[in-house]
């Protein structure tokens, strides 16, 4: 490889994708492939602290367009500190969400609409997609019943119905990039969802 290989990880709340981020760098190790993981909104100092901005300062009002701006914010300085000079490094870059979250939380659950997004998207990264995006997909309450946190943060104290529209997004997002983008039934057992995710990763290196 000489260029570096850029995988993301989708999904709504309680998807599972923190467990099988785990799983895809075992393998990763266990194949001694260089990489790094890292995270959106964050993964830089700056990010973080738009990510605590974001999802924990509950007290603070954000519009709807202020947050996809914030998102797009810490995004570019994650492309810039971040994913571009691992990938420059021949790295395998793992992003936990990265802008089709934004499609689908903003665009979708914040009704925002996918050409705002688009034109941010062609702003920030016009020449750079994932070469694969995992999107660990289920039902919108089911996930909401698996993550049952103590203390939601501002976007998982939202309404069924934004989760559902999160859902449909995503699921349009697939539907209109089916090669980069494969969904991965997020309701099989932890270990289908490992070895499918790792069956797309393959894939994805041979035909590198
Ligand atoms: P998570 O990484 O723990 O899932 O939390 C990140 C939260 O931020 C999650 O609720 C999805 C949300 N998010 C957006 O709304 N838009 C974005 O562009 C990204 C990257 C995340």
């Amino acid at each position: 490889m000489t260029t570096g290989t850029f995988i993301t990880l989708e999904g709504g709340e309680g998807a599972g994708k923190t467990t099988l981020l785990l799983h895809i760098t075992s393998w990763l190790i266990q194949r001694q492939i260089k990489f790094i993981t890292t995270r959106e909104p964050g993964g830089t100092r700056l990010a973080e602290q738009v990510r605590n901005i974001l999802l924990h300062q509950q007290e603070l009002p954000v519009t709807p367009q202020a947050e996809l701006l914030l998102m797009f914010a810490a995004r570019a300085q994650n492309l810039a500190e971040t994913i571009r000079p691992a990938l420059a490094a021949g790295r395998v870059v793992l992003c936990d969400r990265f802008t089709d979250a934004s499609f689908a939380y903003q665009g979708g659950g914040r009704k925002l609409g996918s050409a705002m997004v688009a034109q941010l998207e062609a702003v920030v990264h016009p020449d750079l997609q994932p070469d694969l995006t995992l999107l660990l997909d289920l039902p919108a309450a089911t996930g909401m019943a698996r993550k049952h946190a103590d203390q939601p943060d501002r976007i998982e104290s939202e309404q069924a119905a934004f989760f559902q529209r999160v859902r449909d997004a995503y699921l349009q997002r697939a539907a209109e990039a089916p090669g980069r983008i494969k969904i991965i039934n997020a309701e099989q057992t932890e270990k289908k969802v490992a070895s499918s995710a790792i069956e797309h990763i393959e894939k994805l290196f041979k035909s590198k």
